[in-house]
């Protein structure tokens, strides 16, 4: 299951552009971070789901080379030797997730070079639904079959985020490109970033998320995503240096330790990770919850995390506070910022019968607050695929 529509609209538009139909097309999907937030590069774990909306990448040779590459949506077209790891001038920034694809690509054998592109998506962008990683995970999966190669899912991920660190500049970790890949319909991703695996993991059918996103423009190469990383280092760091056995990363630290000796290390550094250690612990219990169906338990820890965010990593912002207490209020099981913060969208975990009912709540109770934000019901969704 994919978008139709905007693989359709996608083709269409590379056959008007370059006057050819294309011969290699993927999909890949965004994703909502239903728990575990910025724990992916702490080496920790996570729950999110892919979702029903993505970037669909069409690929057809031409007779130059170098890549050219048009967005769909703008219909606007750059072009770049994809050998080099220059970045493309700020007018063409969106073409950097593609172009750091196409170079990493080659440093698994599959170098792809003298080709016209079109990519079009359905995500909205800056909603912090990770459009760009949707875009990258698209892009790989095109060039693979455009050179008729293969690489293991893992790999797809770990040379998308290389693209996003190295050409667009956020030090992220591997959750968007994750859960892009591995979507599964109707269920969630439970992925561990120590050992790279992830388990799918089924939703009970009377539950869905919403998506609430009060429109705020978000893009984290420019907010604190990537000093807060550093904070989380620092703190794993010199946690490492209090106890006898190793931290070599936030992941490590048992719970009941990091209690104890918070007040010993860099103050900042304690209050970003203690989010971050909260978060771990949510996920695994969550796991738990969620195989005894103890949905309310489990939409706490949502509204845990929240809060976490708001006081401690201090990644929320007014705007996401007010839909985050409006879902509250409307019935909502749990509710919280999705993604890196500081803007993007606000997850919700509802019983289905009561979807609609909450999401006309929390619209009207956001107004009340002068925010107009949109709502809409989710639909967990298969990972990336080769259309052809
Ligand atoms: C962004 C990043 C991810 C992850 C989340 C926060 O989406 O791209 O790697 O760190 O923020 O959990």
């Amino acid at each position: 299951m994919y978008d139709k529509e905007v693989v359709k609209k996608a083709q269409a538009i590379h056959a008007e552009i370059y006057g050819t139909e294309a011969t290699a097309v993927s999909y890949a999907p965004g994703r909502i971070e239903v728990l575990g937030n910025h724990t992916d590069y702490n080496a920790g774990t996570t729950f999110s789901c892919a979702i029903n909306m993505g970037h669909c990448f069409c690929i057809s040779k031409s007779d130059k080379p170098g890549i050219r590459l048009t967005a769909g949506d703008i219909k606007e077209t750059a072009e770049f030797d994809p050998t080099n790891n220059d970045r493309l001038e700020k007018k063409f920034q969106w073409a950097n997730y593609v172009k750091g694809v196409f170079f990493y690509l080659r440093e698994y054998g599959v170098e792809v070079d003298g080709v016209d592109c079109t990519f079009l998506g359905s995500i909205p962008m800056g909603a912090g639904l990770s459009s760009s990683a949707a875009l990258e995970v698209a892009t790989a999966f095109a060039a693979l079959s455009y050179a008729g190669k293969e690489l293991d899912k893992n790999t797809i991920g770990i040379l998308a985020q290389k693209s996003e660190n190295n050409f667009a500049g956020c030090n992220c970790g591997l959750l968007d490109q994750f859960s892009s890949i591995y979507g599964v319909h109707h269920g969630l991703i439970h992925s561990d970033f120590r050992t790279l695996e992830t388990y799918p993991v089924k939703l009970p059918d009377d539950v869905v998320f919403l998506m609430i996103n009060p429109h705020i423009k978000h893009a984290l190469a420019d907010s604190p995503y990537n000093a807060r990383r550093i904070s989380c280092e620092k703190a794993a760091a010199e946690l490492n240096a209090l106890v006898d056995y190793d931290v070599s990363a936030l992941r490590d630290i048992k719970f009941e330790d990091f209690d104890a000796l918070k007040g010993k290390i860099d103050p900042e550094a304690a209050q970003r990770a203690t989010h971050v250690v909260g978060e771990i612990y949510r996920v695994e219990e969550g796991v738990k919850l969620l195989a005894e169906g103890k949905l309310p338990a489990f939409g706490q820890f949502l509204f845990d995390s929240h809060e976490t965010s708001r006081t401690a990593f201090e990644n929320s912002c007014d705007e996401l506070d007010i839909v985050v207490e409006a879902a509250r209020s409307a019935g909502a099981l749990g509710a919280r910022l999705s993604g890196g913060g500081w803007g993007g969208s606000v997850v919700a975990l509802v019983h289905a019968a009561d979807a609609e009912t909450i999401c006309d709540k929390i619209i009207q109770l956001c107004k009340e607050k002068d925010l107009e934000p949109t709502a809409e019901i989710i639909v967990p969704s298969q990972g990336a695929q080769i259309i052809k």
